[in-house]
């Protein structure tokens, strides 16, 4: 069967077309044809090396994907041939709080990952596609939605009403404000576009700030919106301080990413002074996956995919990411 891996060396150039074994299911597992992918920021840092340089190759990049079930290995039950199905980003992170084992064994690395015309799963490590997606729409959700989610309901105990901040127009932010807006809350937003903070506004967003025009925008949106309850965090370093100005009394910030750099120094006064509560977070289990897509069907909410390319081009696809130019996702089509 057809994958692609990067084999030798790490980088978005060294992508190539392979050929593996075909694989078969044993007993509890499902094979999979994968349709389509969809880009986190993290295939991009693997791909190149800077997730974890010791990462042993070759591997099949990529955790988010969306295929249909070929053949049910012996004991399944449950799924049939056709089925419309995404694994998940940990696939033995069932439910609960995660262990270290969980945690360490991803797709896309350490795990081989999704960009692969045929993949074996085990069947209590997939979940069904929300019916109204297509293949490319669904295969944003096991990354970016899941933790979009865990940071707004899991660790963010979302209220409705609540006034929630998103940074940037990348896949976690974007969900997070779909996903807000679906459950009632004001979202206010962060960008370095303008033209993207009008898009988040016909999202539903109320108002935005302008994050490179207005650097102290952490105190201008804290005078807007009265101080937000619950801050989606995805650049790290560049806005921890200014997501702590924002917030108001008893706020949360979850912490997400780093886009903007992995340390800080943090003046840790309105930490304790607002009674802010600072979370870090990866992803979340399958049963968080599961109560994502009963919003997402019941509200019919669509993810946004901002430029679909052909699986052949997933280093092309990667360096787009990467620039940070997308308003969404950004997603591969597998072809047979
Ligand atoms: N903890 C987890 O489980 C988890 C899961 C998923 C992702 N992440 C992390 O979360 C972050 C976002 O991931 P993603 O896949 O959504 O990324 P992405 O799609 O690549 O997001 C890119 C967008 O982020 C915005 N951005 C870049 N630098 C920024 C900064 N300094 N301040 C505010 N916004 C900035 C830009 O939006 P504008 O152009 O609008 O400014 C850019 O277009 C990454 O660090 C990723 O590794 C963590």
């Amino acid at each position: 069967m057809k994958v692609i891996e990067i084999s030798e060396s790490f980088g978005t150039d060294r992508l190539r077309l392979a050929d593996r074994p075909e694989p078969e299911p044993g007993d509890g597992q499902l094979l999979l044809k994968m349709n389509a992918a969809s880009l986190n920021y993290r295939d991009w840092l693997m791909v190149t090396g800077r997730y974890n340089p010791k990462q042993p190759l070759p591997l099949i990049p990529c955790s988010d994907g969306s295929g249909e079930v070929l053949e049910c290995g012996g004991g399944v039950t449950g799924f049939a041939p056709r089925d419309r199905v995404l694994p998940i980003f940990a696939p033995r992170w069932i439910e609960g709080k995660p262990d270290r084992e969980k945690l360490r064994t991803t797709l896309g690395g350490p795990l081989d990952g999704v960009l692969t015309r045929r993949m074996v799963v085990d069947a209590d490590s997939v979940v069904r596609t929300p019916a109204h997606l297509d293949d490319v729409e669904a295969a944003c959700l096991p990354c970016a939605a899941v933790t979009a989610w865990n940071a707004l309901v899991v660790h963010g105990e979302l209220a409705e009403g609540d006034r929630v901040l998103v940074q940037g127009s990348g896949g976690v932010s974007i969900f997070a404000l779909q996903l807000a807006r679906a459950m009632g809350a004001e979202v206010w937003a962060i960008s370095s576009r303008d033209e993207c903070l009008a898009r988040m506004r016909e999202l539903g967003a109320v108002d935005g700030v302008n994050y490179k025009t207005v650097p102290e925008w952490g105190r201008e949106i804290r005078k807007r919106s009265g101080g937000v309850d619950l801050v989606v965090d995805v650049g790290g370093g560049a806005t921890l301080p200014q997501s702590l100005a924002a917030v108001g009394l008893g706020g949360r910030i979850c912490q997400v990413g780093n886009l903007g750099g992995g340390s800080v120094e943090l003046n840790l006064i309105p930490l304790f002074m607002q009674q802010v509560r600072l979370q870090g977070l990866l992803v979340g289990d399958r049963c968080s996956f599961e109560a994502l897509n009963d919003l997402i069907e019941n509200k019919k909410l669509r993810p946004i995919v901002d430029r679909t390319f052909a699986w052949t081009e997933a280093g092309a696809a990667l360096d787009y990411l990467a620039a940070g130019q997308q308003f969404g996702k950004v997603c591969l089509s597998i072809e047979e």
